[in-house]
């Protein structure tokens, strides 16, 4: 068990690239951390510097109250399981589980009671005396996960371990490390790209572009309120739609202006942005495609589309929306209540008017692009 505190962390790479600026982060002690963000935002890199297999460049690393810039990584009370598993390939599961052990002179039968203890969480028990090739991927990973759960570490670290999986058998080894979690209940620190392993799994999210952490949050947070545009875009499947808009203050009120809709905005809208001191002004307006609605009937006040793409999925429907100015949107549609006439009515071509209530615009400035009220 351990808190892990980064304070101004950077990494500079010999070939003079600035992997991660000025990382601050405090992890507290059992908490499940993500971070999340596009290849190359140095997700891997923070973690490697976590582990020890990567100097720090500046700042601060502790694992509890210890500063271990310096401590090698075999004295971390670290483990780390790697998106290739990394098993030895000539020598059984067991002996795979056992291998940090022995090297730290466990004797025998401490080393027997963890690994099978481990493998029995695991669900691999069957597979100890196979050689790592004659097992799936799934199996294995699990066996990478055991290796690193023997060491009983203060601090687990996992690098996109699930990304070799296939959407299935990536969704199982999710849960499976949900509940996981609850029985090695230790510090987790988790990278992944996907937002939806990182909205599942984390207590908290550390969404990060180019080397910069760009929001930490719960996953809730950091849906319901983004600070930017980049993390508005990043979190949520399908992404959320942005449309250029004008904010226009009248008096004490707020209200967005597009494609000759008026929205007034809501009683905490108006307090946050005159807070914030904001004026009329351009914006880039976000809205979710789960917030969406579409009119079958009547057009007030409603902004009209047509429909480029109806993509069927079962229970919902997701459609590509063109407006007059050639905006894109996406609107996510439950097909549920949805009468044949209606089906009818949402086929290629077609003009469609759609609508969303105040509470669910996101309201960003185009130029910083930070949100207006959260940012
Ligand atoms: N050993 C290295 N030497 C020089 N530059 C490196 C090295 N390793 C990584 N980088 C660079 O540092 C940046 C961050 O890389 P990192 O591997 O941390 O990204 P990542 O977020 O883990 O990406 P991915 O999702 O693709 O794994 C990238 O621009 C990468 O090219
Ligand atoms: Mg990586």
């Amino acid at each position: 068990m351990a808190s892990v505190t980064l304070e101004h962390v950077k990494k500079i790479y010999d070939n003079k690239v600035t992997a991660v600026h000025d990382f601050n982060l405090e992890i507290k002690d059992k908490e499940f951390v993500v971070f999340v963000g596009p290849s190359g935002c140095g997700k891997s890199t923070t973690l490697r510097m976590l582990a020890g297999l990567e100097d720090i460049s500046e700042g601060t690393l502790k694992i509890g109250d210890r500063v271990v810039n310096d401590v090698e990584p075999k004295d971390r009370d670290i483990a780390m399981v790697f998106q290739n598993y990394a098993l030895y390939p000539h020598i059984t599961v067991y002996e795979n589980m056992a291998f940090s052990l022995r090297l730290r002179k466990m004797d025998n039968e401490e080393i027997h009671r963890r690994v099978c203890q481990a493998a029995e969480i695991l669900g691999i028990t069957e597979y100890l005396g196979r050689k790592p090739k004659a097992l799936s991927g799934g199996q294995r990973q699990r066996v990478a996960i055991g290796r690193a759960i023997v060491r009983d570490p203060a601090v687990f670290l996992m690098d996109e371990p699930l990304s070799n999986l296939d959407a299935k058998l990536r969704n199982q080894m999710r849960a499976e490390i949900i509940m996981l979690r609850k029985r090695v209940d230790t510090t987790f620190i988790y990278v992944t790209h996907d937002q939806t392993e990182a909205m599942t799994l984390g207590d908290r999210i550390v969404v990060m572009k180019d080397g910069y952490i760009m929001q930490v949050g719960s996953p809730q947070e950091v849906f319901d309120t983004p600070k930017n545009l980049f993390v508005a875009g990043f979190i949520g499947s399908p992404q959320m739609n942005f449309l250029k808009a004008k904010l226009v203050k009248e008096g004490s009120g707020y209200s967005v202006e597009l494609l000759g809709v008026k929205i007034p905005l809501n009683a905490d809208q108006n307090a946050a942005l005159a807070n914030n001191k904001v004026g009329t002004q351009e914006i880039t307006l976000g809205v979710r495609p789960e917030h969406t609605s579409v009119l079958f009937d009547g057009k007030q006040n409603a902004i009209e589309c047509s429909i480029n793409v109806n993509e069927m999925m079962g229970s919902e429907l997701h459609l590509h929306l063109s407006t007059v100015n050639n905006d894109s949107i996406i609107v996510r549609l439950p097909t549920v209540d949805l009468t044949q006439e209606q089906r009818k009515q949402l086929s290629y071509g077609n003009k469609m008017y759609i609508t969303f209530p105040a509470k669910v615009m996101h309201l960003f400035d185009p130029k910083t692009e930070k949100n207006l009220i959260y940012g």
